[in-house]
Formats: structure tokens, C-alpha cells, sequence
């Protein structure tokens, strides 16, 4: 089965796509937000999709070729939106979603390195172009190194312990390889209840090989910098430093004054340029949840362009 849009009807019901509206999907994945965006902003809408993944750009352009007229699909990185737009005459935009992490697809092909539940190369890059994959970081990286990217990133109690072990078990080459190494590494009484003991680990690597983090900070800005006044901007995060960063950003956004507090005088000279229009993240329904399980964890917030 190919992926299934989570919280969908919610990023639209923020977005408030209208017929004639510009709209940027910047992780165009399987399509199935694009498609929806797309209903909604006919006639005289124009969508401009983008995804890093060539695979999901060529199965974006087939699928999309039927609308009129079709969405303009691009392989790209969200954190250039801002260029990718312009340069395609989307200076000025009306809704922008993102909807971080990677797909099912891309998760479901053991090829592409994403799951510890498939034998298959240690690559998870997005973009097959860029330079760096999972094998490369797992093998090269000093003990010291590879904890902090299993800390930081996958919030990873165990990190150094499967440092140790990933280091000791040099070289890896597969997926199986780095999930056996991580297995061995927390004791089997402490292995989680409700995820594989290896599903940290292999988030870490992941937002590691590609710069998750870094792009989202760039794409929030990037975004901001050609939504119209009044267009609005929603965000669907998968764990809790997405989330951090999408709400810290909005925050900061949507404040006259970005001033440290024990500062007296204001001397940022920031304005706000977002309101809130979600105080608290929203979350699937059990609905949605009971019939894509993979949407447990989706966290979405929107902000709309003052
Ligand atoms: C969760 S999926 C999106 C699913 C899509 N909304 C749908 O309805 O099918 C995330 C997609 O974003 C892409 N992606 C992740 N980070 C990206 C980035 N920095 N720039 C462009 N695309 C990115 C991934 O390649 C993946 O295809």
C-alpha cells in the first residue's frame, strides 16, 4: 500500500485552501496532500509540489499530470523553498504545508536503507544525491560522536551503550546490522514496550544522514518569506524535536519583541509576522489512528501570515 496522508482534513480545514488560491506542498511524498490541495484551489489555482526524493517526484508528476492546471512538481530541498518558487513564479503564496519525515514508501523499500525490519543497505538518504549515507556515518564517526547523534536525535537513554556496541561491531554494511548491534546493546528487560528497541536509533541516523533539523529551520523561514498577508503556513511533525522546532518558531514568530526576559530594554527591533492559530498541537484522531497506525505520533500546527 502506498502512503496514506495523515492528518489531512485538519491541514486543510487550517490552510483554508480557496478556489484560485497558490499553494506549496513542500514534501510531496505519496501526492495524497498535494491531491487535496489541488481539489481545493480549482479552478485557477496553482500548486507547486517539492520533495528531494527523485522517486517521489516521478511518481508526483504522473500523478498529478490529470489536474488542469497540472501542479508544477520539483525536485528540491524545502529549505530552499523560497528560490524554488520564485524561480518557478510562485512569488507570493496563499498556503504552505510541510509534512516532515519520510513516507511509507520510502520506508517499505528495504533498498532504501529507512527500516530496521527489512535486510537492506545502511544508505536512508532522502535524496540519493547527497554525499553522505547511514554506512558512512556508522563506520567513520568516532564512539563520542555517534552517542551524541543517538542522544541528541533519537532522545536515546541507551546512547552511549550502543555507541559502544556499534563501534566494536565495525564494519556494519546493513540495516540488520546496525539493528542487532542496538538490540544487543540495551538490556533485553529495557527494551521498549510499545517500538522496537531499535527505532531511536535509526530515527537518529536518519535525521543525522540527511540534516533533518537543519533544513526544517531553513524551510520555516524560507516559507515564511512568500506567504502573503493572510495566507497561512501548517506544519505536521512525527517526534518531538520536529514539533519543538515548528512551535518555537511560530512562537518566536508571533512576538513583537524576541528580547531575552532579563533584558530591560527591548533592542531586537523583531515584529511578528505569524498568529497562532493552534495553541496546542493537533493530534490524529483514534479514528484516524485505528486505521493508519502510523499516524500515532503526528503533531500538526498552523500560523497564519499578519
Ligand atoms: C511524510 S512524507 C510526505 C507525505 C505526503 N504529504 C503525502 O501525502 O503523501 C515526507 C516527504 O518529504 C520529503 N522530504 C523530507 N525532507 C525534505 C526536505 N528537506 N526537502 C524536500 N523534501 C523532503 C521526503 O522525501 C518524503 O517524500
Amino acid at each position: 500500500m502506498g502512503h496514506v496522508p495523515v492528518l489531512s482534513k485538519e491541514a486543510i480545514a487550517f490552510l483554508q485552501p480557496r478556489p484560485g488560491a497558490v499553494a506549496v506542498d513542500c514534501t510531496l511524498g505519496g501526492g495524497g496532500h498535494s491531491r487535496l490541495l489541488l481539489d481545493a484551489i480549482q479552478p485557477g489555482g496553482r500548486l507547486l509540489a517539492i520533495d528531494r526524493d527523485p522517486a517521489a517526484v516521478a511518481g508526483g508528476r504522473a500523478q498529478l499530470s490529470g489536474f488542469e492546471p497540472p501542479a508544477t512538481v520539483v525536485r528540491g530541498d524545502f529549505a530552499d523553498v523560497d528560490r524554488i518558487a520564485r524561480e518557478h513564479g510562485f512569488d507570493q503564496v496563499d498556503a504552505v504545508l510541510f509534512d516532515f519525515g519520510i513516507s511509507s514508501d520510502q520506508l517499505d523499500d528495504p533498498d532504501r536503507g529507512f527500516s530496521f525490519r527489512e535486510p537492506g543497505p545502511l544508505d536512508m538518504r532522502m535524496d540519493p544525491g547527497q554525499p553522505t549515507t547511514a554506512e558512512e556515518l556508522v563506520n567513520q564517526l568516532s564512539e563520542r560522536e555517534l552517542a551524541g547523534i543517538i542522544r541528541r536525535y533519537g532522545e536515546e537513554r541507551w546512547a552511549a551503550r550502543i555507541a559502544q556496541f556499534i563501534v566494536r561491531r565495525r564494519p556494519l554494511s546493513t540495516t540488520r546490522d546496525l539493528a542487532a548491534a542496538v538490540e544487543a546493546a540495551i538490556p533485553r528487560g529495557a527494551w521498549p514496550r510499545d517500538i522496537h528497541p531499535a527505532t531511536r536509533t535509526f530515527q537518529a541516523i536518519r535525521i543525522a544522514v540527511n540534516d533533518e533539523l537543519g533544513s526544517i529551520e531553513l524551510g520555516l523561514k524560507a516559507a515564511l518569506s512568500i506567504l502573503s498577508p493572510g495566507g497561512r503556513m501548517a506544519a505536521i511533525s512525527f517526534h518531538s524535536l520536529e514539533d519543538r522546532t515548528v512551535k518555537s518558531f511560530f512562537i518566536a514568530e508571533s512576538k513583537d519583541c524576541i528580547c531575552p526576559p532579563q533584558q530591560p530594554v527591548c533592542t531586537c527591533a523583531h515584529r511578528a509576522s505569524l498568529r497562532l492559530l493552534t495553541r496546542r498541537a493537533i493530534q490524529p484522531s483514534e479514528e484516524e489512528v485505528r486505521a493508519n497506525p502510523r499516524s500515532r505520533s503526528a503533531r500538526l500546527r498552523a500560523a497564519e501570515r499578519i
